[in-house]
């Protein structure tokens, strides 16, 4: 039998990275030898693409409350999980997703008001056996992540990028209390996003390794390919 792929969710405000990391973590999923994919929540799937598009636009019109949001994500979800993160972890392909219902209950939940309870048993329902492995959290200073996404080139209007400082203190705190408890009964890893990418992509490898069951590196004894991996990253993303 295919042994069952790995499920990496990246998770975080704006600008903390996850993007980046998700990209980066892939890659060296590949280097280990592993078959990964990337994917982004909501999306990732064609009606999921569909639903993500229609939650911006009913976001910037101001159209939708939280739980009609907390609804529309999870339909998108539902679609996403199955075309997309079961298809590939049962064919022993690792996922890593760039955001998924951890954010549904830090925005629509922690800084919108709606229902966390509900939102837990929704993700139980939608997720059932495809809750993932591993939960990082690119915890940064919401000061940093709005300095790092004005400056961004983006390539979508994400209506949920401009909301206020007020908003973001309250996803952030939100992140912050679910990782203390692993929240919806997954392990949760912070790790910290301000640091320089080198050194972000280093503890994001450090996680990975853990939840593939690999021993730790020594940190002051690293293969030199690591060592070349992250001068080229560094020169690569600065
Ligand atoms: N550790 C880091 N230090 C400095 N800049 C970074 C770091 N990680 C990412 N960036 C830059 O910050 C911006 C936002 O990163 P991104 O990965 O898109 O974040 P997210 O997907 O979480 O919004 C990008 O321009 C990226 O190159
Ligand atoms: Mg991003």
């Amino acid at each position: 039998m295919i042994e069952r792929g790995k499920f990496i969710i990246f998770e975080g405000i704006l600008g903390a990275g996850k993007t980046t990391q998700a990209e980066l973590a892939r890659k060296h999923l590949i280097s280990l030898g592993r078959n990964a994919n990337y994917t982004r929540e909501p999306g990732g799937a064609t009606a999921g693409e569909v639903i993500r598009r229609l939650i911006f636009r009913l976001k910037k019109e101001k159209a939708i409350n939280a739980d009609h949001q907390v609804a529309l994500f999870f339909a998108s979800r539902d679609f996403w999980v199955r075309e997309f993160v079961a298809a590939n972890l049962g064919v022993g392909c690792d996922v890593v997703s760039d955001r998924s219902y951890p954010s549904t209950a830090a925005y629509q939940g922690y800084a919108e008001g709606a229902d966390l309870e509900s939102i837990e048993r929704m993700t139980e329902i939608i997720m059932e056996e495809y809750k993932p492995d591993g939960i990082i959290l690119l915890d940064i200073s919401i000061d940093e992540g709005i300095k790092r996404t004005s400056s961004a080139n983006k390539d979508e209007d994400d209506p949920y990028d401009k909301l206020g400082v007020e908003y973001f203190e309250k996803v952030a705190r939100g992140y912050r209390e679910m990782a203390k408890v692993n929240w919806s009964d997954v392990p949760w890893h912070v790790v910290n996003g301000e640091q320089p990418l080198s050194l972000v992509a280093h503890d994001v490898r450090g996680v990975l390794r853990e939840i593939l069951g690999l021993k730790k590196l020594d940190p002051n004894r690293l293969p030199p390919f690591e060592l070349s991996a992250l001068q080229s990253y560094t020169s690569r993303y600065g």
